[in-house]
Formats: structure tokens, C-alpha cells, sequence
């Protein structure tokens, strides 16, 4: 369902740079709240960039809950990825200037009108594309695309495991694999398999209790790659669903249960049982591989978003939007992904 939120009528004066913050850990109605800053100036190696979409991403429903990793202090203006049109360049800028239309991912302050980036963490994006759409891709694509290709290295022929196929990063790597030539099962809550098999996968119910027997009924040597959001002990799972040479992407551990707060423990039995498989790899105990990915707006960055825009030109991706909200709906968007209640990237307009 595509939610549309509009901000009510101006009352009093306009701010020069409308945002919205996060004020404290707790429910989104009551600690996210839509005001106004001063409008930035672009510092040595920035830009400012009027932004025209910026995304909704489950790393703020994170830092709302203060589980995300190295979490902000409150108040602060969240959004993790945005696109825009630079207005300003400072010193030192190169590459950049006034006019062009960019994406970036400074991890928070994209929602509000006017944003300083750093000016080495930017990308192009094509005129024309609705920026929406866009920016649905830096974030959730560039992690789907470099997972698939980058880490797994999936190759036409495999099968996969893309757990919350379903998700803004799942239906994106489902529909990078199937484009690859790839088979994909993807675990999703049964009320989403429909939207999940439209995509090219084959679904599962990732709460079945039996799941590993389910998913080596469908694949009897395993598949070639698993990618994990759920992390703790769901990836002793995802490791004996792998083929013998498999590769176990873990991009987040996303597991319940855990105190606002504790933002670094549900990230330890991953990184413990990362240590523990490459040791027993390097002695030829496994040839089974873990790994751990962070999407970055390193080097690569340019390169893979450029992919994914063609792919989007060309009618290969598509992109699901799930909303598109004025600042003032952030609150609401941040529920819908609470709740897991939509299928699609909730976007800003600010
Ligand atoms: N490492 C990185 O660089 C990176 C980058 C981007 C995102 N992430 C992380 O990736 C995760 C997904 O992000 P997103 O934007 O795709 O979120 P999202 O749109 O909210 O999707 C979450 C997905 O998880 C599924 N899910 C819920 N409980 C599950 C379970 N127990 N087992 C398996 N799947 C389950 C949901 O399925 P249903 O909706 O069908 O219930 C849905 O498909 C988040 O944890 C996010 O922080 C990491």
C-alpha cells in the first residue's frame, strides 16, 4: 500500500531549514518530532545539499530504541541516506558544484531541508530519476548489490538464502539474484510470500520450525550463500543451510530481546562466531566462509549505485515505495517499520 503524508498549514513563521528530530529512546510519536535549525553552511570539503528525498531506513527504528551500533546522544536530526541538488561547495571541493544533483549517505542529519555531507562520500544521480526512487537505493541497494557481488560473489546457477525477502535490502537482492541468474529462497512472514514469489523466490515462513530441513528439502547440497540480518544463534542456522563452500553474509543482528541500550551485545555472537569460522577455515576445518558487511560510502560506492541506477533505467530493478511522507509524517513512518506492517522504502520529502 503507498501511504501519502502531507504537512498541514503553515501556522506562524517558516523556518530557513525545516527538519525533524530525535529526542530520546522510546515511541516514535513522542520522541520524533518535525521543527526547524538554521540552514547550514558548507565547511572545508563539504556541500550543501538541498535535499529533495531522504530516506526511512530500520537504522533509525534502531537508534530510537538506542540499539544502534556507536548510537548519536539525543536530540539530533536523524536520517541515514539522501538526494538532492548541491546549493553550496567549501573550500577544497572537487568533482562537485552548484546545480549538480547527488546522492549521499552521512548516516544522520538527512532529514531536513538543507544538509551539509562531506563532498568524497558523493555519487551522481541521473536528472530524470524520480528521486524517491533514488534514493531507495543508496542505502538498501548499495548493501544489496555489494553483498551479492562484492562478498558472496554469486554466480549465475546458485541458490541462495535471502532472509526478510520481504524487506527494503531482502527485495532488493532477491531481484538482483533472479536478474543474475540466481535462485533465490527468501524467508518472509507467510501474509508476504505473494510478494516475495512475484519478485522470482521461493518462500519460506522464517519463523517455521524446522527451517534448516526446509530450506535442504529445496536445496539438497545447500545453497551458496545465505544473507542474514537476524545475527545471535539464527546464524548456527544460516551456517548448516551453506553448501560446503559457502559463503554466510551476516549484515546485521537485528535479534529481539535486547535493552534500549545494549547496542553493542547483540552484535557480539556474531562477531564471535566470525573470529571462531575463519580460524577454522584457515585450518582447513571448513571451507565455509562468514563474513561481516557495513555498507560504506567508500570507493565502490560511486561505482555500484551507477549499476544500480542503469538497472533501474533499464526496467530491471523496481524499486517498491512504501510512502512518501512530508517531515512532520517521519513519526509514522518509523512505526510502519516498527511494526513491520509495510513492504517497500517510507521516503521524506522534506
Ligand atoms: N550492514 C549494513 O550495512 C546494513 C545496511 C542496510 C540495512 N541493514 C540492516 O538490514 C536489516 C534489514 O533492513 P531493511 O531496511 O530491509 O528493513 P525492513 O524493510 O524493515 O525489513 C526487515 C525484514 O526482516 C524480516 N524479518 C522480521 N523478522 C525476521 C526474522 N525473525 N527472521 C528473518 N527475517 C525477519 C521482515 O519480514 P516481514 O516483513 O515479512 O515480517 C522484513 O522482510 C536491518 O536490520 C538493517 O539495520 C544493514
Amino acid at each position: 500500500m503507498t501511504v501519502e503524508t502531507t504537512a498541514p498549514a503553515e501556522s506562524g513563521t517558516v523556518s530557513p531549514n525545516p527538519c525533524v528530530r530525535m529526542t530520546g529512546s522510546g515511541e516514535p510519536e513522542q520522541h520524533i518530532v518535525a521543527g526547524g535549525t538554521d540552514r547550514p553552511t558548507a565547511g572545508r570539503g563539504q556541500v550543501v545539499v538541498e535535499v529533495e528525498a531522504a530516506g526511512v531506513s530500520y537504522a533509525e527504528v534502531q537508534m530510537l530504541q538506542h540499539l544502534h551500533p556507536f548510537p548519536p546522544a539525543f536530540p539530533f536530526v536523524p536520517g541515514y541516506d539522501l538526494v538532492g541538488r548541491i546549493t553550496e561547495t567549501g573550500s577544497g571541493v572537487t568533482g562537485f558544484r552548484v546545480g549538480d544533483r547527488v546522492a549521499a549517505m552521512p548516516r544522520q542529519g538527512a532529514w531536513q531541508k538543507y544538509a551539509a555531507v562531506p563532498a568524497k562520500g558523493l555519487a551522481s544521480v541521473p536528472e530524470g530519476m524520480d528521486a524517491a526512487v533514488a534514493v531507495s537505493l543508496v542505502t538498501n541497494g548499495v548493501t544489496a548489490y555489494q553483498m551479492l557481488h562484492r562478498l558472496a560473489r554469486s554466480q549465475p546457477g546458485d541458490t541462495v538464502l535471502v532472509h526478510g525477502a520481504s524487506g527494503g535490502v531482502g527485495t532488493l537482492v532477491t531481484q538482483l539474484a533472479v536478474h543474475h541468474g540466481v535462485r533465490v529462497i527468501g524467508t518472509a512472514s507467510p501474509a508476504k510470500h505473494a510478494a516475495v514469489r512475484a519478485l522470482g523466490a521461493e518462500p519460506l515462513d522464517y519463523r517455521a520450525p524446522a527451517l534448516v530441513d526446509a530450506v535442504r528439502e529445496l536445496a539438497p547440497n545447500g545453497v551458496q550463500a545465505v544473507f542474514d540480518h537476524v545475527g545471535g544463534s539464527g546464524l548456527d542456522d544460516s551456517w548448516a543451510m551453506l553448501a560446503d563452500d559457502g559463503t554466510l553474509v551476516s549484515f546485521d543482528s537485528s535479534v529481539a530481546g535486547y535493552l534500549p541500550g545494549q547496542w553493542f551485545r547483540p552484535h557480539v555472537p556474531a562477531l564471535r562466531r566470525t573470529v571462531v569460522r575463519f580460524f577454522a577455515r584457515l585450518v582447513r576445518l571448513t571451507r565455509r566462509r562468514q563474513t561481516m558487511y557495513y555498507v560504506k560510502p567508500g570507493p565502490d560506492f560511486h561505482t555500484d549505485l551507477a549499476a544500480l541506477y542503469r538497472l533501474v533505467d533499464e526496467g530491471v530493478l523496481q524499486p517498491r515505495i512504501a510512502g512518501r511522507h512530508a517531515l512532520d509524517g517521519a513519526a509514522g513512518a518509523v512505526r510502519a517499520l516498527l511494526e513491520g506492517s509495510t513492504l517497500g522504502k517510507h521516503v521524506l520529502i522534506p
